[in-house]
């Protein structure tokens, strides 16, 4: 299995983990850091909706909070037919962290890659 399959896989795992009680949309994600560490994240809701976090976020946040700042790429998994893309924060946040990084999307068929610097040009710089 390719690197981009295995994650991806990995994603759909993450996806059972996520705490979705109140969209019923669940989302995995699983990121590969430039010395091959993997970390998971799930979207986990909340009563207050906006302090739902993206499974995206989750996963960014839990690599960055473990010194992991140099992020390659990042699957996400959804139960959706169609490829689920990041939300703006997420494209946002990974614009920081993996600014020359690949998505790799998926269904239930088929996976695919875009850039980061693709689905987020222009991202905002406090410079
Ligand atoms: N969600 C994600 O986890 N990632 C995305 O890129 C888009 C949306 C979550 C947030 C919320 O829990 C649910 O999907 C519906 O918006």
């Amino acid at each position: 299995m390719d690197e981009n399959r295995k994650l991806y896989e990995m994603a759909l795992k993450a996806k059972e983990f996520a705490y979705a009680p109140y969209s019923g949309f669940k989302v995995g994600a699983a990121l590969l850091t430039d010395d091959g560490i993997v970390f998971l994240g799930s979207n986990i809701e909340n009563a207050s909706y906006g302090a739902t976090v993206c499974a995206e976020r989750v996963a960014v946040f839990k690599a960055v909070s473990e010194a992991k700042t140099n992020i390659v790429k990042i699957a996400i998994a959804s139960d959706t037919e169609d490829f689920t893309y990041p939300c703006g924060i997420c494209r946002q946040v990974l614009s920081e962290f993996m600014p020359d990084g690949e998505i790799i999307l998926g269904n239930k068929t088929h996976i695919k890659v875009c850039k980061v610097k693709d689905i987020i040009p222009n991202s905002f710089k406090l410079s």
